[in-house]
């Protein structure tokens, strides 16, 4: 009895020693809770165009594990690896099939399981792409829903019967447009209904408002979190709640649909329950694929007392000029973007958290839309470009390649190029005589995704080194001669050497993680100047964006202390108001 009452005695005492620990506030740091995914540098694999290990022309796992040793290198340690799931391809796996198998052509679940437990070793983190704004239509709940309107997976999806024209022609439900042109419905004759899909005619989307759609979507997350996966991109996740009644698109909400689809009225429901019933279950990262989100709307995904997203990507800075995110390439302005990084560190306090990125398998190459892809200025404008992002407030996305200053890729014409995004423009602008050929090429080549999606560059060898067989499934850029990883990893003056002592200098440097930053010049056409200070440390960050030199006077009388890195060689200038800065050199002072 005695006994008994002591280990009560003992049980009570350590729960409450226990509690007591666990009601610790955590240790802020300048107001923000440390976590691992603050302060990380990740790097997004796109598996088709990293390493191919069997000569089939198509990048696999195996040949992303044969890599992993230059990722380590190189100071990266999440890796965002976009879909490897069971696809048809009709948009290179962002239709997924099956979301428990791994891609034929990438490879076996031990395959996988093979790159995770390299990964794992290597001390980094892998997340994967969550694509659950829509399936394949070969998935087989869709094969299911379109077989009957009673069928119990009809409602996985979103049916509605047709409009009758006055001629008596059948219309879509709304006049709701897919991303990928064209309308995005598309009738089905078997059942008499037609389905939505946000993007192509072979992604359906799934119907969130069916509580089985949620449990079996939070259940294949689980499936890949037990795996020990260490969180999810999520594709498109503002668009699973859609506009209450889908009422057709005024024409001012046609200028930009993504902002009308972005704020469907479950949206926050449909995230907390994902969170309350996975995410937070484990120790895992989220980020959000926020097209139509706008950065005042960001807390409302992210802040860390609402449990849903820990961070979104936000599209105004890589989307910049594109006149609601989605056509070609206008003018911009250098203060356009600074005032686009001041907004975000307006909006987002000290509960949210950000990301910082100008590219992905989106985007054109992040030297030719943000640098000068000549010769003279390839080198130094890339070296700015991922100053500039290793440096900034918010976790840092690099994309495959960018940390070699990959380039577009000479696109001519239509067989140029593999997105379904750019064949199928082509049959609405082009071959109905809406736009010229040479017009429409023109502004696609800028901006196509394709440009982000040709081979890695390896080697000066035949095919980049990318595959040993002659069959690339898209072309390797002529330039992968000079340009390639074995001849960086040589130079030490290569961006990729430069990158490397960049994200090195970022993970010693909590400043450039939880620092407050500030604009010094935002007016300025072509100078980003800007610091990170964290109490009494702060870093100073200088970047001429522009191909002329240039001598700068900082504002305000500030000194420019001491030199931790340039992009050019050569010796340092160091405490002074007056920088004579080379073509796109970037520096950073510690102060
Ligand atoms: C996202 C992906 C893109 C894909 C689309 C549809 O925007 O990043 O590649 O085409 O969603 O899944
Ligand atoms: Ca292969």
């Amino acid at each position: 009895m005695r006994q008994k009452l002591f280990d009560t005695l003992l049980l009570i005492a350590f729960s409450t020693v226990a509690v007591a620990a666990l009601a610790q506030p955590p240790q802020l740091i300048n107001g923000y809770e440390p976590k691992w995914w603050k302060e990380a540098v990740v790097y997004q694999i796109y598996p088709r165009s990293f390493k191919d290990s069997n000569g089939d022309g198509i990048g696999d796992i195996p040949g992303i594990t044969s890599k992993l040793d230059y990722l380590q290198k190189l100071g990266v340690n999440v890796i965002w690896l976009s879909p490897h799931f069971d696809s048809p391809n009709a948009d290179n796996g962002y239709d997924i099939r099956d979301y428990r198998k791994v891609m034929a052509e990438f490879g076996s679940m031990a395959d996988f399981d093979t790159l995770l437990a390299g990964i794992k070793q290597r001390h980094m983190r892998l997340i994967i792409d969550l694509v659950v704004n829509h399936t394949s239509d070969e998935h087989q709940w869709f094969v299911a829903s379109r077989s009957s309107r009673t069928n119990p997976y009809r409602d996985f999806y979103i049916w509605r019967p047709g409009r009758t024209a006055p001629d008596g022609s059948k219309l879509p439900p709304n006049n709701y447009p897919s991303y990928f042109s064209g309308s995005a419905w598309t009738y089905d004759a078997k059942t008499d209904e037609y389905y939505l899909h946000y993007f192509a005619v072979k992604q359906p989307d799934l119907n969130w408002a069916n509580p089985k759609v949620r449990e079996e979507v939070f259940s294949l997350m689980r499936f890949w979190l037990d795996k020990g996966v260490s969180g999810f991109r999520m594709d498109v996740i503002p668009l699973i709640s859609k506009p209450a009644g889908m009422p057709d698109l005024t024409p001012e909400q046609l200028k930009n649909p993504s902002n009308t689809f972005a704020n469907g009225p479950h949206l926050t429901e449909y995230l907390q329950q994902m969170n309350r019933e996975v995410l937070s279950h484990y120790d895992d990262m989220t980020v959000g694929e926020a097209i139509g989100t706008t950065v005042a709307q960001t807390p409302s995904l992210v802040d860390d007392r609402r449990h849903e997203l820990n961070m979104i990507f936000n599209f105004d800075a890589v989307r910049i000029g594109r006149q609601g995110g989605e056509g070609p390439r206008g003018s911009w302005t250098l203060p356009e973007l600074k005032a686009i990084y001041t907004a975000h560190a307006q909006e987002l306090g000290k509960h949210d958290w950000d990301t910082v990125f100008l590219s992905n398998h989106d985007n054109p190459r992040l030297v030719s839309a943000f640098g000068d892809d000549s010769a003279a200025f390839r080198v130094p404008s890339a070296k700015l470009l991922e100053t500039m992002i290793l440096t900034l407030r918010g976790t840092p996305f690099l994309y495959q390649g960018d940390e070699l200053g990959m380039t577009n890729y000479p696109f001519h014409q239509l067989s140029d190029y593999d997105d379904i995004a750019v064949k199928n423009a082509y049959q609405a602008q082009v071959a109905s005589g809406k736009v010229p050929a040479d017009v429409f090429f023109a502004a696609t080549s800028k901006i196509a995704r394709d440009n982000a999606r040709t081979p890695m560059q390896w080697d000066a060898g035949p095919e980049g080194g990318f595959t040993s067989g002659t069959h690339p499934w898209l072309a390797v850029n002529p330039n992968s001669k000079s340009l390639n990883a074995a001849a960086e990893a040589a130079d030490p003056d290569s961006v990729l050497n430069y990158t490397r002592r960049l994200i090195a200098l970022r993970a010693t440097t909590k400043a450039f993680v939880y620092g407050d930053y500030q604009d010094l010049d935002p007016q300025h056409p072509t100078v980003f100047a800007y610091t990170r200070t964290l109490g009494p440390e702060q870093y100073l960050v200088v970047e001429n964006f522009s191909s002329k030199p240039l001598v700068y006077t900082l504002p305000n009388n500030r000194k420019a202390a001491q030199q931790v890195l340039d992009d050019y060689p050569g010796p340092a200038e160091g405490n002074t108001s007056t920088l004579h800065l080379q073509p796109w050199e970037a520096r950073i002072y510690k102060q």
